[in-house]
């Protein structure tokens, strides 16, 4: 294949060389577990509590407030969790929002099940959590809120900071997922009054199968895997070294290059985004402010978005409908579902998520490649001709899922 154009980094980033170069001692010579007492052992200990330090302050933490764990999905149910039981005393509502990963998703839903009530709030139809919506649904049993940094699939970036006053004022715990942010936008725990935060190396050009959770000094949280005690008895199971390393390498590289790259990202989005609005019947999903750096989250109508993303791949373009996760799923996506947009049209997005490998020549390629693979499956779809698709929108009045 002539052309390797990957633009799917919202769904995993490849390993910065630099960073494999920081992690491969820790595979082989210096192999020892950190929590042995030998030399070995310490060698390991000082490297996993170095990466501690190097996380923390890229998000103006304190180091002993960095829980390692396997990634944003084991981050996010700790969070989610282990901090509802111990607080149960004071209140059993959980407010989150409707547009969240199945990581937060599926945990509250567990957790109602378990006797916890949740409030799901609405989005607008750009893809942003309003704050009076948040207000609106505190209760005075509300102990936990949980509201996405960035929307995986729109990229739209929520107004976490405010977010985050009102859960300080009101005494309720606030978590963020910021997966999808950490390494690519600005964050600083104390400014914004986070006290939980869910990250994922493997979305910053780190490794897989390692991230963090944030939490802050005094959180009442009880651990999700037992064992021998590891991680301040919150994440039991031998450290993970390089890949904790390889977590720390990236995330500084992320920092140091985060501004220049954001721009010079932005430049090839816009760019990408307006190439394929030229086609007609298209849309950008979700506002265009403020949204990461990376993110085209587009519909076209009267196409699937898969055919798109098997078209796409035969010319050596990597794109995603949506979340990874869900590709499996025929259901459509409960992200375009919550921007009230109907069924027939979620069918038709595409999401290209640009990267440090991006180029301008590869956006041209794919604004020119695009429109004859859209020409072609309008022509063979039974939707295309004399249908008038607002007869398959249903009120969308009460779609806002859990
Ligand atoms: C917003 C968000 N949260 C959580 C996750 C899960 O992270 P991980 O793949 O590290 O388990 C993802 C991954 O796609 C994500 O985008």
């Amino acid at each position: 294949m002539k052309h390797r154009i990957y633009l799917d980094h919202a769904a995993t980033t490849p390993l910065d060389k630099r960073v494999l170069k920081e992690m491969q001692p820790y595979f082989s010579e210096k192999f020892g577990n950190a929590g042995s007492l030998h030399f070995w052992g310490t060698e390991a200990r000082e490297a996993v509590e170095r990466a501690r330090g190097e996380i923390a302050k890229a998000i103006n933490a304190k180091p002993e407030e960095i829980i390692f764990t396997s990634g944003g999905t084991e981050s996010d149910n700790l969070a989610l969790q282990e901090t509802v039981y111990p607080n149960r005393k004071k209140g059993n509502h959980i407010i989150t929002t409707s547009f969240e990963h199945h990581a937060v998703l599926h945990t509250v839903q567990f957790l109602e099940k378990d006797g916890f009530e949740a409030s799901c709030l609405p989005v607008t139809k750009e893809g942003f959590v309003e704050l009076e919506e948040f207000e609106k649904a505190l209760t005075a049993k509300t102990i936990l809120a949980s509201v996405m940094h960035a929307n995986n699939e729109i990229g739209t970036i929520q107004p976490i900071a405010k977010i985050g006053e009102v859960c300080r004022e009101k005494g309720i715990l606030f978590h963020t997922d910021a997966v999808q942010t950490v390494g690519k936008e600005k964050i600083d725990v104390e400014k914004m009054n986070i006290d939980l935060l869910s990250a994922s190396a493997h979305k910053f050009y780190g490794p897989k199968g390692v991230g963090f959770l944030y939490v802050r000094q005094g959180t009442k949280i009880h651990p999700l895997v037992h064992g021998g005690g590891h991680e301040r008895g919150l994440r039991s199971g031998t450290e993970n070294t390089p890949g904790i390393v390889g977590m720390a390498s990236a995330l500084k590289f992320a920092v140091k290059e985060m501004d220049k790259e954001n721009a010079r990202l932005k430049k090839l989005r816009n760019r990408l985004i307006d190439g394929c609005l030229g086609i007609n019947d298209s849309w950008l999903n979700g506002g265009r402010e403020p949204r990461l750096a990376a993110n085209a989250a587009l519909g076209f109508d009267f196409v699937e978005g898969e055919s798109m993303v098997l078209m796409l791949s035969d010319k050596g373009i990597a794109a995603s409908t949506g979340s990874a996760c869900s590709t499996k799923s025929l259901e459509p996506s409960h992200v375009l579902r919550s921007l009230g947009l109907p069924h027939v049209k979620c069918h038709g997005s595409l999401r290209f998520t640009l990267g440090k490998d991006t180029k301008a020549s590869d956006i041209d390629y794919v604004v020119k490649s695009l429109p004859p693979i859209v020409e072609r499956l309008r022509e063979i779809s039974p939707l295309h001709k004399g249908v008038d698709l607002s007869e398959f929108e249903e009120d969308v009045e009460h779609v806002h899922e859990h």
